[in-house]
């Protein structure tokens, strides 16, 4: 599997099998197929609910720990270090594990930075081998590396043909972090699967359009997390190295970009207000 190289050395696979939205009693059974088809990143986070799930299919795959590249995330409730340690250890507890690959502030509300600092220490210690933060604005990124000892390895945003996060991206990398998509697919959205471009160039190649997206994100060095809980569909996601988008098909992908959410702001007051306020226990 290909890797990108994270900003403290470690290497992350460029592809790997996100469980948001399998309900719990399904997810066991899920990430057993996914590491069978031969996934080896798995993405999940303690408001995903199906921590424990992953963790049962880890140990009954008897895939060695060390092949294994593992993200959760922490939710936003109950701020402060002491807080996050302890929220810490309970996905730990949760997924069977010693020892996380990656640990993400899932979103940028709250007191994040006491989450931070409180994150920096447990990848000190050597319990998350790397630490980051998903849905951060430029702005939310560049003010939490300037007040903070260690900048975040990964920001995992909304990333597909509909909001390409080009600038963002551009904006990652002068500072060192690693750009992951979630929904690269936006769910469906606005009808990708039968986009006419994504479905004219994916016939040119004999591939899905799946497959077309998949290929272009990594093609950008943008990290990938596809979910489905379709066997087939696991292998088809998986099966974009073999084929190369050329220049044009590229550009063609780029003008699809509408530079907006599928889905919504998180600079949105009123999604702030119900998402600061949701509770996972
Ligand atoms: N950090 C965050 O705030 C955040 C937010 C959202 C997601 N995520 C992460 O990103 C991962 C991926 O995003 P996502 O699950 O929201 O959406 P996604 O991967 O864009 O789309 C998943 C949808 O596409 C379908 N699908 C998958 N492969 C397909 C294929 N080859 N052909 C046709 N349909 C296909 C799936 O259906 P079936 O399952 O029926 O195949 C499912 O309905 C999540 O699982 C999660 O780990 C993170």
């Amino acid at each position: 599997m290909q890797t990108v190289t994270l900003n403290n050395g470690v290497e992350m696979p460029i592809l790997g099998f996100g469980v948001y939205q399998i309900p719990a009693d399904q997810t066991e059974q899920a990430v057993t197929d996914a590491l069978a088809a031969g996934y080896r990143s798995l993405d999940t986070a303690a408001a995903y609910q199906n921590e424990e799930a992953v963790g049962r299919a880890i140990r009954n795959s008897g895939i060695p720990r060390g092949e294994l590249f593992v993200t959760t995330k922490l939710w936003i409730q109950d701020p402060g270090e002491d807080n996050t340690k302890r929220a810490f250890d309970a996905s730990l507890k949760r997924l069977g594990l010693d020892h996380l690959d990656l640990y993400l502030i899932h979103q940028p509300f709250g007191d994040y930075y006491s989450e931070w600092r409180a994150m920096q220490e447990i990848h000190r210690q050597g319990l998350a081998r790397a630490i980051g933060v998903s849905n951060f604005h430029p702005d939310r990124l560049v003010d939490l590396i300037a007040h903070n000892e260690v900048a975040p390895a990964v920001n995992q945003i909304e990333t597909h043909p509909f909001f390409q996060r080009r600038a963002d991206q551009d904006l990652m990398r002068r500072h060192g972090v690693q750009i992951e998509s979630w929904g690269p697919f936006a769910e469906g959205r606005n009808n990708l699967f039968t986009d006419p471009v994504l479905a004219g160039i994916g016939e040119a190649h004999g591939r899905s359009v799946a497959q077309v997206v998949l290929r272009w994100l990594v093609q950008r060095g943008v990290v990938v997390i596809p979910k489905s809980v379709r066997v087939d569909r696991m292998k088809e996601n998986l099966d974009v190295f073999g084929f190369e988008l050329a220049r044009d098909e590229m550009d063609r992908i780029a003008a699809l970009d509408t530079g907006a959410s599928q889905f919504f702001d998180h600079r949105d007051p009123e999604w702030v207000s119900r998402l600061g306020g949701r509770r996972i226990d």
